[in-house]
This record gives structure tokens, sequence and C-alpha cells, in this order.
């Protein structure tokens, strides 16, 4: 459910200008169920109410679509009020310039408005995308996600983060606002090709890494065990739990530069570039773990036994463990720009152990190279 609390408050001083605080409080729900979608009607017939909303527009991608168009469609005819269907591009390049505008466009077309709910489901793509639309159409509509790829249900549609990439660069045009509701049903993700189940669980290694051993660990007895076997539920769980708590203290990453967050990205996203995009984020940002890894050992942060068990868990769950050979240049120089422009500073994010993590400042090329010849030695069959 959601409400906001916005108000203005303002001083006036004493040189004739004026002191003005906006403030905006906004609250709701990320259910979290095994069978969510069966009871969605439920849920968005109350949002619907709470919202004073007199229309849903569903967005979809074309993929999604073939698995769950029917059944969401039917739960929407159940919902009471109508219904648009906008069905979008798969893939990275609809969070796009142009996929946004064909989304302010198909919002135009079916006339929604501020009393629209827009309801996103599907992937990181569609939740990223979605989330621009809602923040940008007329200043702001309400919006609420279903997301279906693991990676959407434990990260991207968890902040309120959403953007498009524009002009080569990821992400760089977008938005913080809040959803008024999310809604996660693990089994949505049965679906889900092999490829992004891995793609996903990257970065719940990740945020297990910073803040959960006890997630960590259920992730090292998971390996060799049939996907369908794990406890989903508990993963997700776990994994919103960990990323709600590290967003906590700079929810719109105004202040810390130095965040948690970023473990595995300083290496990972150099690397997604380097390779043109045609790795899945989720498997750079392994490379990035292991790197990170790597490094903490040398660094004297980590133990042997915890690098051990950190690469065991990657490479079990069948994650890249380093970055290939003729990318590393160009990601070194990443990583050295990235240097300048703060000033001297990396803050590289390392692994000290299952759920702690420190940052470090010096890596020098030295270090990375070795770091990577030491995981090519651990590559090899
Ligand atoms: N906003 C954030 O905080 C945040 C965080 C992490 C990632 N992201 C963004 O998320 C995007 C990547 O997300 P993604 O990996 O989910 O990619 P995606 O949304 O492109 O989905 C991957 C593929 O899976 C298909 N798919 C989705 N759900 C399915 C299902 N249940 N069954 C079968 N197929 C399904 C999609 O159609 C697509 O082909 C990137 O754009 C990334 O920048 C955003």
């Amino acid at each position: 459910m959601t409400a906001t609390a916005s108000r203005l408050e303002v001083a006036h001083g004493a040189d004739g200008g004026f002191d003005v605080t906006a403030r905006r409080a906004d609250r709701y729900r990320i259910h979290l169920e095994n069978g969510l979608t069966d009871r969605l009607a439920d849920h968005l017939r109350e949002l619907v109410a709470a919202l004073d909303a007199h229309r849903i527009v569903l967005t979809m991608d074309t993929v999604v679509a073939a698995h769950h168009l029917s059944s969401v469609s039917a739960v929407l005819a159940r919902v009471g009020v109508p219904f648009d269907v906008v069905l979008v591009a798969e893939g990275e390049a609809t969070k796009s310039q142009s996929g946004l505008q064909g989304l302010w466009r198909s919002l135009q077309r079916v006339k929604a408005t501020r009393r629209t709910l827009v309801l996103g489901v599907g992937g990181g793509m569609v939740c990223d995308l979605t989330t621009a639309a809602a923040a940008t159409y007329m200043r702001g509509v309400p919006y609420a996600l279903v997301p279906t790829t693991l990676l959407a249900q434990v990260d991207a549609a968890i902040g309120g983060k959403g953007g498009i990439n524009y002009d080569g660069t990821k992400n760089l045009v977008g938005a913080f606002q809040h959803p008024a509701a999310v809604f996660v049903d693990p089994e949505l993700i049965r679906t889900l090709p092999d490829q992004h189940i891995r793609n996903g669980l990257a970065e719940v290694v990740k945020v297990a890494l910073i803040a959960d051993p006890g997630l960590f660990a259920v992730l090292e007895r998971s390996v060799g065990r049939g996907a369908a076997t794990w406890p989903w539920d508990a993963i997700i769980r776990a994994a919103i739990t960990a990323k709600l708590l590290l967003l906590a203290p700079d929810p719109f990453e105004q202040a810390d530069l130095r965040r948690l967050l970023n473990l595995g990205h300083c290496v990972g996203h150099p690397y997604e570039a380097a390779a043109g995009f045609r790795v899945l984020h989720g498997e750079a940002v392994a490379a990035g773990l292991a790197v990170a890894t790597a490094l903490s050992l040398h660094g004297g942060h980590c133990t042997r036994g915890d690098h051990d068990r950190i690469l065991a868990v990657l490479s079990g769950h069948r994650l890249p463990t380093t970055v290939p050979a003729p990318l590393r240049a160009d990601v070194w120089d990443a990583l050295e720009a990235v240097r300048r422009v703060r000033n001297g500073h990396l803050h590289l994010v390392v692994p000290a152990a299952p759920g702690h993590c420190t940052v470090v400042d010096d890596v020098t090329r030295e270090a990375f190279d070795r770091a990577l010849r030491h995981l090519d030695r651990r590559c090899r069959p």
C-alpha cells in the first residue's frame, strides 16, 4: 500500500531570500510469496483503490509476453478497472531513448493520467524502462512492478531506480522514483533460461559476500544441485533484505562513493563495456568478484580459505572467474579513468570474508595483472 506524505517548509531569510525544504516520503510494500501471481488480482484491487486509479497500463516485453501475458491478462480482467497492454521489444536495445519515447507515446495514446497505474511485468529491462517512463510521463504517474527474472527480483526492482542507456553509456539518463508496490513471485523464474538464472545469481553472491554469510552458505550448499531444488523463496528474501539494508544509508546514491554495493562492479562494468555488452551484466560482475577476491588475497585482506570458498561458489555455479586477456588493458584504462575522476581514489571494494567487505585504494597495474595471472592458473583445467 502506498502513502505519500509531502510537505514544503519555507523559511524567510534576513536577506529577503527563501530557504525551501521539500520533503517527500514514499511508503510501499514489497510483496514476496511463492504463487503470488494467483492472488495478484486481490492485491491490485486494493492498490488501485488506495491510489484511486481508474485504469491500468501493463508494460511487458515480447518474450515475457509469450510466457505470461495470458495469465497476467486474466489477473487484470479480475481487478475491476479497464486495462491496456503495451508490448515492447525484448532486449537491452529497448532501454533507450526511442524505447522510452515509444512508451510515452503509448501512455499518451491510451490517455494515461496521474490516475493510471502503470504495471511493469518483466526483467530488469522492463523494470528500468517502466520506472523511467512512470517517473517522467506527466512529471510522475504511479507504477508497480512484477519482476520476472532473478536479477530483477533481487536487484533491478528494488530501490526505485529507473533509466535508459544513452549514447553508448549504460543508465546515463534516469530517475529515482519509488513504486507504489512490488510483487515478487519466485515461481515466475521457472520459465527463465539457465543463463539468466546465473546472471541473477551473480548479484546474489555479491550481496551475500557483503552482508549475509548465511546466504553465502546456502549458495555453497546449492552447488551441484539442480536449481529446481534450491530454496528460492529464502534466497530471494535474503538477497532483497541485504539490498535494502545496504541501500538504507544512502537510498538516492548522493553521498557514498565507497558503496559496498559496488563490489564486483568496479571491474565488472568496464569489462561489460569492453566486451561491447556481449556478456551479461551478472557474468561481468562475477568476473569482477573473482578479480576483487584475488586482489584481496594478495593484499592480505582475506584468508586463503575464504578466497577458495568464494571462487568455488562462482565456478560451482558456472559463473566466469576471469576477464578475457584481450580486454584487460581496456578494463585497466577504465579503472585509471575512475581514479583520475576521484582525485586518485579508486575505492575498490574487496571481500574480506563471506558477509564482510573492505575498501582498498592502492591497486596498481602490477597488482591487477598479478590477480588475473592467478585467476588464469586456477581457471586452467
Ligand atoms: N534499476 C536497478 O537498480 C538495476 C539493477 C540491476 C540491473 N538493472 C538493469 O536490469 C537490466 C537487466 O535485467 P535482466 O537481466 O532481467 O534482463 P532482461 O529484462 O532483458 O531479461 C533477460 C531476458 O529474459 C527474458 N525474460 C524475462 N523474464 C522471463 C521469464 N520469467 N521467463 C522467460 N524469459 C524471461 C527477457 O525477455 C529477456 O529476454 C539491465 O538493463 C540493467 O541495467 C537495473
